[in-house]
């Protein structure tokens, strides 16, 4: 059997991915986003997302289909987000990939979002997904720890946020110093010359009584609290709020329990690699501190591409391609989105 062609659609949050594979390797990744849309108020509508998608996606997928000089008659399937993710957005995406399918006489893969982020390090050249792997992905959506034995046929979910996605602690806390939408970059820019030292913010469930019933998982809403709480006592003080300590105090709480879980699961399950995922992997911190603790502790650290990391087409159509080598039958057209689907 030749290599399998190809096209994923993602539309689970703001950005409408189209991408196209042949097997592991890349031959489109087009993006359209709402993020604009967005961000007067402050973070994603669901229902603004779900209309952008409409409106995005048949002009996407010409383009991605362009971009790798390919026509639809050739494509050998078709691969989408079905969960987890916003159920209106979802459904957008899900609906078109089950026309094209059905129009072109071709498969339909669906496929989930979390392990899509795993599958994108399939389409990393320099490096090619090595497994067991730990997963930490990490973005507005989502803040998961996977281990992932195999990507099509053994991938557990270790633990994730219980409240708040770690991007979008950093979208509030941004909010709450005044600064724009999206926060993670802006936090990152207002934190240069700030001391991580000067404010101990709280690390979310790491006291010995948490780590029993939460050893994997994260919480983020105290520390945005915490945030909050000593920005007001500063202002009811009348003293001016130093930005650039608190972003970085704040920045470092967070970035502090990403990377010390990850590689904590690492070493505890004996797994000898890290890989990162997901929009927040776009922070410089946090690239360094898990590359610092990552080599302390003897684990290779993965971080594809930012354009793989952040929510793309391509990642679900190489998961798609994966499935199809794997000899995994096609979905059957009854799926539909599922805004809670599990690993
Ligand atoms: O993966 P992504 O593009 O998709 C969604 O979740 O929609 O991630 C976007 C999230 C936002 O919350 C944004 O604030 C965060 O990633 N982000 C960052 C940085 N760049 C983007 N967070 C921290 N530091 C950054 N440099
Ligand atoms: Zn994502």
């Amino acid at each position: 059997r030749s290599t399998p062609l190809v096209l994923g659609i993602e539309t689970s949050c703001d950005e409408t991915g189209v991408g196209v594979v042949r097997g592991t390797e890349l031959l489109a990744n087009t993006i359209a986003s709402s993020m604009d849309e967005h961000a007067r108020y402050g973070g994603v509508v669901p229902e603004v997302a779900a209309r952008a998608h409409l409106e995005a996606l048949e002009p996407t997928i010409r383009q991605a289909l362009a971009e790798a000089s390919v026509s639809l008659d050739e494509l050998d399937a078709v691969a989408v987000t079905s969960g987890p993710g916003l159920a209106g957005a979802l459904m957008v995406g899900v609906g078109a990939a089950k026309a094209l399918a059905v129009s072109l006489g071709v498969p339909i893969y669906a496929v989930n979002h979390l392990v899509g982020h795993v599958g994108a390090d399939l389409l990393d050249t320099d490096a090619p997904l090595e497994t067991p792997t730990i997963a930490l992905l990490v973005s507005g959506g989502h803040t998961s720890l996977l281990l992932v034995r195999d990507l099509v046929s053994d991938v557990e979910l270790l633990g994730e946020t219980i409240d708040d996605a770690a991007g979008e602690a950093f979208d509030k806390v941004a909010r709450l110093l005044g600064l724009p939408y999206p926060g993670g970059p802006e936090i990152d820019r207002a934190a240069v010359g700030g001391d991580p030292a000067a404010i101990r913010f709280p690390r979310g469930l790491t006291k010995p009584k948490d780590l029993e019933r939460h050893r994997y998982d994260f919480s983020f809403s105290g520390l945005k609290t915490a945030v909050a709480r000593w920005v007001e006592q500063r202002e009811a003080a009348g003293e001016p709020v130093p930005v650039a300590d608190v972003a970085a105090s704040f920045r470092e709480a967070v970035v502090d329990v990403l990377t010390a879980k990850a590689v904590d699961a690492c070493r505890e399950l004996g797994v000898p690699r890290l890989l990162l995922g997901g929009g927040v992997i776009a922070n410089a911190r946090l690239r360094e501190l898990a590359a610092e603790r990552a080599a302390a502790a003897g684990i290779e650290l993965r971080i594809p591409p930012l354009s793989l990391c952040t929510d793309n087409g391509a990642m679900i159509a190489a998961l798609g391609a994966q499935l199809i080598m794997a000899g995994h039958e096609p979905s059957t057209l009854g799926f539909g989105a599922d805004s809670t689907l599990p690993v």
